[in-house]
C-alpha cells in the first residue's frame, strides 16, 4: 500500500513549474537554453521595498505576527482596494497568505466539500483545477475557444451552474492567454451570475497592472450586487517583481475571511513578518514604476506577436494584458520534426522545439485548451529576438 494519500493521487505536480525546472537543468547541464515559461516578471524587486525589508529585519520585526495579516499590511490593502479599485473593505475582510496561490488554496480548502463543483473557465491557470480536487470538490471545465478571444460566452457560463456549483473562477488579465474583461464582459457576466444567488465568485486579479494602452481595469466586486458573494484575490509578485518573496492576498465575505484564518492558524501561522514588511511599502509607497514596467511588456508583446503571425502554421491573438500569448500550433501538427518524429500533440510540439532548438514554452493542453502553446514574454526583448528567430526556424524545418 503508498504511503501517499489518495487526494494526492487526484492531483498532478504543476506542469509549468516542470518546464521551468527541466528548462533549468538542461541549462546547467550546459545547453544553450532560452525559458520562455516562466511565469515572473524578470524585473528587480524596486529599492525603497528592499530597504523596508532590510529595516524589518533591523528593527527586530522577525516574530510571529498576526494570522492572515499585521494590522499595518491590512490597512495598506484596504487602502489599495479603496485607491484602485473604489471598493471599501473593512481590515476583518481581508486575509494575508504566502502568495496568491496560498490564499486561493486556502479558500477552496475552507468552503469545498465533497463533490462541490467550481466552475473554471479554460485555458486556466494549471493550479485551479488542482486545488478544487485537492479540496474534494470537482473541477468543471467551461471552454472559451480562441473565437471568442478565450473569454466565457455568458450563456455557456448559465448552462454549466448547477445546484452544486459553489464557486466560478475569473482570472482577467489571464494567464496563459492574455486575455482581458472589459467592464462590458464583466457586466454581461454578472448579469448571468445575479440570478443564482448560491455561487460564489473568486476573482484572481493578480495580472491587474500588466495592463496595455487603452484598457481599463475592471473587477467583478465593483458590481455592488455581487460584492458580498465576491473574493478578490491579488498580490504583490507580479505588480512589483516580488515573486519570491511570498504574499498574496484576499477581500471578501467576513465568513470566509475567518475560515481562511483558521485553515492559516494550523498549517503556516503567518506569513513572513519581513515580507509583509516589504509588502507594506509597496503598496503604500512610489507606484510610477508599474506603469513604465507595462510599457516594456506592451513593447514585447508587439514584437511577439507580430514574429508569431509571420511563421507559417502559427496564429496568435493580440491580447491586452498579462505577460502571456497562446499562439495556436494546429496548423503543424501532424508535420515531421529534423529526427522524423510525427508532432501529433501541443505536447510533442513543445517537446521537440525544447530539443532541437533550445527554447521552453508551456503546451496548451495543460492549461486545458489542446493545439496551442503559452509564451511568457516576461524576459529580455534580446532573448526574446533570438528565441522567435529559433521558433521560426524550428517551424521552418517541420515537413
Ligand atoms: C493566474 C495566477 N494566479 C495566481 C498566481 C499566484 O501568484 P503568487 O502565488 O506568486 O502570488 C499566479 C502565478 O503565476 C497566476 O498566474
Amino acid at each position: 500500500m503508498s504511503i501517499v494519500s489518495n487526494s494526492l493521487k487526484r492531483i498532478k505536480p504543476s506542469p509549468t513549474i516542470a518546464v521551468t525546472q527541466k528548462a533549468r537543468e538542461l541549462k546547467a547541464s550546459g545547453k544553450d537554453i532560452i525559458s520562455l515559461g516562466a511565469g515572473e516578471p524578470d524585473f528587480d524587486t524596486p529599492d525603497n521595498i528592499k530597504q523596508a525589508a532590510i529595516k524589518a529585519i533591523k528593527d527586530g520585526d522577525t516574530k510571529y505576527t498576526a494570522v492572515d495579516g499585521t494590522p499595518a499590511l491590512k490597512n495598506a490593502i484596504v487602502g489599495k482596494f479603496k485607491r484602485e479599485n473604489n471598493l471599501e473593505y473593512q481590515t476583518d475582510q481581508i486575509t494575508v497568505g504566502a502568495g496568491g496561490k496560498h490564499v486561493i488554496y486556502n479558500a477552496m480548502m475552507a468552503t469545498l466539500n465533497e463533490g462541490d463543483e467550481v466552475i473554471v473557465p479554460a485555458p486556466y491557470w494549471v493550479s485551479y483545477p488542482d486545488m478544487v480536487l485537492l479540496a474534494g470538490g470537482n473541477p468543471v471545465i467551461l471552454e472559451c475557444n480562441e473565437k471568442q478571444g478565450f473569454k466565457i460566452n455568458p450563456s455557456e457560463l448559465e448552462k454549466s451552474i448547477t445546484k452544486k456549483t459553489k464557486w466560478i473562477i475569473l482570472n482577467s488579465p489571464s494567464n496563459p492567454t492574455g486575455a482581458c474583461y472589459s467592464e462590458k464582459d464583466i457586466r454581461e457576466i454578472a448579469k448571468v451570475l445575479e440570478k443564482h444567488s448560491h455561487v460564489y465568485i473568486l476573482s484572481d486579479d493578480i495580472y491587474e497592472h500588466v495592463i496595455y494602452k487603452g484598457f481599463q481595469f475592471f473587477t467583478i466586486a465593483q458590481i455592488d450586487s455581487l460584492k458580498d458573494r465576491v473574493l478578490t484575490m491579488n498580490g504583490i509578485s507580479k505588480a512589483y517583481s516580488m515573486t519570491g518573496w511570498r504574499i498574496g492576498y484576499a477581500a471578501g465575505p467576513k465568513e470566509i475571511i475567518k475560515a481562511i484564518a483558521k485553515i492559516q492558524s494550523q498549517s503556516t501561522t503567518n506569513p513572513s513578518s519581513i515580507s509583509q514588511a516589504a509588502a507594506v511599502e509597496a503598496l503604500n509607497g512610489i507606484q510610477d514604476f508599474i506603469k513604465e514596467r507595462a510599457i516594456s511588456f506592451q513593447e514585447r508583446r508587439d514584437f511577439v506577436v507580430k514574429a508569431l503571425n509571420d511563421i507559417d502554421g502559427i496564429e496568435c491573438l493580440n491580447p491586452d494584458g498579462a505577460f502571456y500569448v497562446f499562439p495556436s500550433c494546429k496548423g503543424l501538427l501532424g508535420k515531421k520534426d529534423p529526427n522524423g518524429n510525427e508532432l501529433k500533440t501541443d505536447t510533442d510540439f513543445v517537446q521537440s522545439l525544447l530539443e532541437n532548438s533550445g527554447i521552453s514554452v508551456v503546451q496548451g493542453s495543460a492549461f486545458g485548451l489542446e493545439g496551442f502553446f503559452r509564451i511568457s514574454y516576461a524576459t529580455s526583448m534580446e532573448n526574446l529576438k533570438k528565441a522567435m528567430e529559433r521558433i521560426k526556424s524550428f517551424c521552418e524545418s517541420l515537413n
